[in-house]
């Protein structure tokens, strides 16, 4: 059963298109992976999905969530399903949480402020969620302050929050940018299996397609504001039909064998243009080794495939 549907989602800041019509679906339960260099829109297409996109930003095009349209709800409409139905989890760790509450008033907030339980019940299920995301000594850090914290316990304190009003859809944007390798694989596993086991959609955003891999089904490749590619995370890595998703795999680093050196990853070539700069055709135009004269004439519609696989190129790879 689909719970978000975009349609034509579009984000203009003047006359430059940050986002140009995106429309996909999210099923109940999904796990979606959103990749992309930066400056290709994620952020702004998740902040959409909240109702939380800059003031400076013309949205255009239909959000609707579990059924109801909700990019046309008011600012109170809103205010109910942020945190209550839809969560996020964001990019700065240290932003995103109070430095002056302690751990356990941020967690138990948003409870209280959606569903009205006392302080005894929102203390004790704050408690139980700390557990749940592994955090240790569980007791004794509710009454800790941020900054006592250590930055893969904070990440746990920040799931937690996002998780309090037992959300349909968890909105991750960079979540591990912050930790270190290992505590990102920790943290992206704990993702996963708290969204399985609660029955909960993820929409997980990274640059880094190894998160995604980690943890998504499937995945939307954003570039310079247009879906380039979309399928199931497993077929898509393997065979990309997009030139921009094969150069992301092409530039991913691999583990080496000891002894084996190191040799120089092959970049995508140039760098994502400003806002401004985008070519009007293909988006990728100029930086893909396949662009002919003709990608420059007008954006490549986004076509069918394969079954469950669509690209918006137009000399895709055969998949
Ligand atoms: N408030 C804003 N005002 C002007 N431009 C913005 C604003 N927010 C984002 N942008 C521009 O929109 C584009 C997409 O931004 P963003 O969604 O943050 O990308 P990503 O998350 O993929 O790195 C970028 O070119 C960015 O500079
Ligand atoms: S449409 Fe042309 S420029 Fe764009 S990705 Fe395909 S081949 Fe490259
Ligand atoms: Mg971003």
């Amino acid at each position: 059963m689909t719970l978000v549907s975009v349609r034509d989602l579009t984000i203009a800041f003047g006359g430059a298109l940050a986002l140009r019509a995106l429309s996909f679906d999210l099923r109940r339960g999904e796990l979606l992976g959103v990749v992309g260099e930066s400056g290709s829109g994620k952020t702004l297409a998740a902040l959409s999905l909240m109702g939380m996109a800059p003031e400076a930003a013309r949205v255009s095009g239909a959000i609707s969530f579990d059924g109801e349209r909700v990019d046309t709800l008011p600012e109170t409409g809103w205010q109910s399903l942020q945190g209550r139905r839809i969560a996020m989890i964001f990019q700065e760790p240290m932003s995103a949480l109070n430095p002056l509450q302690r751990i356990g008033t941020q967690i138990t907030e948003a409870m209280i402020w959606h569903e009205g339980i006392s302080r005894a019940e929102a203390d004790a299920r704050a408690l139980a969620l700390l557990g749940e995301v592994g955090m240790p000594e569980p007791q004794a850090r509710l009454r800790m302050y941020p900054h006592q914290l250590s930055g893969g316990q904070r990440q746990r304190a920040l799931i937690a929050m996002a998780l309090a009003c037992n959300p349909d859809l968890v909105l991750a944007d960079e979540p591990t940018t912050a930790l270190d390798a290992t505590r990102t694989a920790q943290a992206l596993d704990l993702l996963r299996g708290l969204a399985r086991a609660r029955g909960m959609a993820l929409i997980l955003i990274s640059h880094d397609l190894a998160a995604i891999e980690r943890v998504a089904e499937r995945m939307l490749v954003l570039y310079g504001g247009d879906l380039m590619e979309e399928g199931p995370v497993a077929e898509i890595l393997s065979r990309p039909a997009h030139p921009y998703t094969a150069g992301l795999i092409r530039a991913r680093p691999r583990p080496r064998p000891p002894g084996v050196p190191r040799r120089p990853l092959p970049t995508i070539p140039g760098s994502v243009p400003g806002l401004a700069d985008l070519p009007r055709g293909c988006r990728f135009h100029g930086r893909c080794p396949k662009g002919r004269p003709v990608c420059a004439e007008g954006r490549p519609p986004l076509v069918d495939i394969a079954p469950g696989r669509r690209a918006a190129c137009l000399f895709p790879e055969p998949v």
